[in-house]
């Protein structure tokens, strides 16, 4: 089997899929439908107070940092509460845009799968900060092992928790525009409370913004194949698409492609097999079930009008995601091996590699993938 093509290796970020922002001004979630038992926080600020952080916090330590701001872990002076401050330097953030930010996340914040921004915001000489609540493990990117992935239920666990918080979104016509494993943070070992983060990219549906940057892998095609400075209308269906690499990679601790355009290879291959120009499933995609393999296909539908919503996760959370590996097999999993000394055609294929039965577990889960997938 080829390598995988592109590892997520640790530590790296990706960048956001458009430059615009450069001047860029609890518990655990079910898998669907939250959005009626949860309203949206009325925004909060069109002003700021100026202050010196070093007055009210103590800084303990940098949470991270991303293409915009970085994030340090506070112990407010007053309070004594430990809170995550999102730093965005005056020199690369324009005030409105702050506050939009700002704002998008006070509103969000009542999903459980959406981080608590809390109602504080500030300016300093020198940055415009807000408070959020502090991740204690950090972002999925860092809970990803390369080249290998999470386990399938902790992915499963976390990807339920993302699909709700954009289910959520785009509810209320808002897309996220940077679904990735670094705007994820995670609070526990097996995934089972993750919140979606980082609203610095995010737009009303319909918002037409300009293509300023190539894109990432998580870039859906039709704003890969955008021309730089062109204008396009933002659109949840960029979400869903961000969303199946997400689970790509959440899977496997790689990137499917480096960029959703016929010039790269890997995109290349996958699309001649989902437009089934191609019969051979490209071999990195072999380890998923035909039931995922047509959640891919629905979610990776090259042309927006036709992908299909966030929901459609809902409809595969209870059926398997991975097919058993080969190298682990388990007893119930385990072709019976007939040794028969008398049988030279069957141990001569034997020698050479060639397995003679099929178990009938395997014969019958095979028929049933295939009756799936079509
Ligand atoms: N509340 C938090 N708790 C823990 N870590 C955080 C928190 N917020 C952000 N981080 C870390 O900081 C990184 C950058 O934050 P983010 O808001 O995404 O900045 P940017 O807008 O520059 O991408 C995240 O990828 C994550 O690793
Ligand atoms: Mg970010």
């Amino acid at each position: 089997m080829r390598p995988p093509p592109t590892p997520l290796k640790t530590g790296e970020t990706s960048g956001s899929p458009e430059g615009e922002r450069k001047m860029r001004g609890s518990g655990r979630t079910g898998t669907c439908g939250l959005t009626a038992d949860c309203s949206p926080r009325s925004s909060v600020s069109n002003s700021l107070d100026q202050q010196e952080l070093a007055d009210n916090y103590s800084i303990l330590r940098q949470l991270g940092s991303g293409t915009y701001g970085r994030v340090v872990l506070a112990r407010c002076h007053r309070t004594g509460v430990e809170v995550a401050l999102k730093v965005l330097p005056k020199a690369s953030t324009k005030l409105k845009d702050f506050l939009r930010e700002f704002n998008l996340s006070y509103y969000l914040s009542p999903h459980s799968a959406i981080i608590n921004t809390y109602d504080v915001a500030f300016e300093t000489l020198t940055s415009y900060v807000f408070a959020q609540e502090q991740a204690p493990l950090g972002d999925l990117f860092e809970a990803i092992t390369p080249q290998s992935g999470l386990t399938e239920s902790a992915a499963k666990a976390a990807l339920a928790q993302v699909a709700s918080a954009l289910e959520f979104m785009h509810s209320k016509g808002l897309v996220h525009r940077d679904v990735k494993p670094e705007n994820i943070l995670v609070f526990d070992d097996a995934c089972e409370r993750v919140k979606l983060m980082d609203f610095g990219m995010t737009k009303k549906t319909g918002t037409m913004v300009r293509k300023v940057s190539t894109g990432i892998p998580y870039t859906p095609p039709e704003v890969c194949s955008a021309l730089k400075g062109e204008q396009y209308a933002v659109d949840t269906a960029a979400d869903v698409w961000g969303f199946a690499v997400l689970i790509f990679c959440a899977l496997t601790g790689n990137f499917p492609w480096e960029l959703a355009h016929q010039s790269d290879t890997f995109y290349g291959e996958f699309s001649a097999w989902q437009r089934r120009k191609a019969l051979r499933m490209p071999s990195q995609w072999k380890m998923f079930t035909s039931r995922l393999m047509r959640l891919f296909r629905r979610m990776l539908e090259p042309r927006p009008e036709r992908r299909c919503s966030i929901k459609e996760l809902c409809k595969y959370t209870d059926d398997a995601w991975l097919l058993p590996r080969k190298d682990s097999p388990s007893t119930e999993d385990t072709p019976p091996r007939r040794v028969d000394p008398h049988d030279d055609l069957d141990s001569l294929l034997r020698k050479h590699g060639i397995e003679t039965e099929v178990s009938p577990h395997w014969r019958e889960r095979r028929i049933s993938e295939w009756i799936l997938a079509m």
